[in-house]
């Protein structure tokens, strides 16, 4: 059963050449994380979060295995009921180690913890305020806050500040960001961010979805990037990206995590993680602190393809870290350019809006550590022949 309407947003979408539509993706036959089988064919892959290729890390695998034979599969209930099992526990410990905070919780996905923390975390007379390219999971934990709700331009702090001074010194305040943009791939101005956050009685909360286990020297994230201490800002980050698991979590103080415990609903009203995934996660933990060299080579294969991008005249805006955008600008094109890259062996969708703002689609690439020099090499010529022929640069 459907109802007429979405015949005819499907007909709006097609129309406006903004439908979509799943591809099936299968994995290397030759076990090469950096490509996958796409239509029968071998391409490489240039659109995945599993930056260090952790997702089919032996380590990992092994450690998902070991846990299914000892627990079983699913968890069986929510974790205030009978569903927190040892790993789940030795997991929170170990992030919060990692972020050097007091405590941790974990939660199912990226977009469940962001929902289920803003929506609790401040009292429905506070303010939150949100850079406009925040993540969509972000936005929506704003909106779902109850609080006023304003949105600032892309890193722009002024308008920031701006908002900042208007309000009621004692109005409890949020300033949301991203701490690694998922769509642009900049870095969000952390220390400029907490500077007006203690000037106006504010606290900030950053999204470290794409910075955990990408930037800071031991992959801490955004605040390590900075050299900063995780003081008043309050940290969540995924476990589905660079750490190649799956779920999400929040680093903070013992008495925010208990107050998420309580009041969280995304946390409470939900089955908790198998053990065979925070198992994974734990592994993961561990292969990201013993194995330096992964996150040396992302950094080694981004600096090269970014270099090769600028070099051939593209704009990648002002990306800094392994998500690197190619403007196209028009929504057509970009899907033109995505469509030409495939048949050259290179997958690589064309992102258009909503999920980014109208006039800005792009080819959104990320580039991984498994990826060697000969498929970097080939995906720039490849860009550099269809831009070429499209008369785009
Ligand atoms: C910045 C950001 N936050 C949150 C999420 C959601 O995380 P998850 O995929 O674990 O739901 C994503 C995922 O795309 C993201 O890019």
């Amino acid at each position: 059963m459907d109802f007429p309407f979405h015949q005819d947003v499907i007909k709006q979408l097609q129309a406006d050449g903004l439908f979509r539509s799943l591809r099936r993706v299968e994995p290397d036959p030759h076990g090469h994380s950096g490509r996958v089988m796409i239509g029968g064919r071998s391409v490489i892959l240039l659109a995945s979060n599993n930056y260090l290729g952790l997702a089919d890390h032996p380590r990992i695998k092994e450690a998902a295995m070991t846990a299914i034979q000892e627990y079983g599969f699913g968890s069986g209930a929510s974790r205030l009921i009978s569903g927190n099992g040892p790993s789940h526990e030795a997991l929170e410990k170990r992030i919060a180690q990692f972020k050097q905070t007091e405590a941790a919780l974990i939660f199912s996905t990226g977009y469940m913890a962001n929902l289920g923390i803003l929506s609790c975390l401040i009292p429905s007379e506070g303010l939150v305020v949100a850079d406009r390219l925040c993540h969509a999971s972000l936005i929506d934990g704003c909106r779902m806050s109850g609080c006023r709700f304003r949105v600032y331009e892309h890193g722009d702090l002024d308008q920031l500040e701006r908002l900042l001074v208007k309000k009621p010194a004692n109005q409890p305040t949020l300033i949301v960001t991203d701490g690694v943009f998922s769509m642009d791939g900049d870095i969000a101005p952390l220390p400029k961010l907490i500077e007006l956050a203690e000037r106006h009685g504010a606290v900030v909360f950053v999204d470290d979805a794409h910075a955990t286990g990408v930037i800071g020297k031991n992959g801490r994230g955004t605040l390590e990037h900075f050299g900063l201490k995780p003081g008043s800002v309050i940290q969540m980050g995924t476990l589905g990206k660079a750490l190649g698991c799956f779920g999400a979590y929040v680093a903070g103080s013992r008495v925010l995590i208990d107050f998420l415990i309580n009041k969280a609903k995304t946390f409470i009203y939900t089955t908790a993680l198998p053990p065979a995934v925070t198992a994974a996660a734990l592994a993961a933990f561990d292969v990201l602190e013993k194995e330096p060299q992964l996150r040396e080579r992302l950094w080694q294969n981004r600096n090269y393809y970014a270099d090769g991008l600028k070099s051939l005249g593209f704009d990648i805006l002002n990306s800094e870290t392994p998500i690197i955008p190619i403007m196209i600008g028009d929504d057509r094109l970009a899907m033109i350019v995505s469509q030409r890259l495939l048949e050259a062996g290179v997958f690589a969708p064309a992102i258009r809006p909503p999920t980014v703002p109208k006039g800005t689609s792009r080819i959104r690439t990320t580039i991984m550590a498994p990826h060697t020099r000969e498929d970097i090499d080939h995906v720039l010529e490849s860009l550099g022949q269809i831009a070429r022929s499209l008369r785009i640069r």
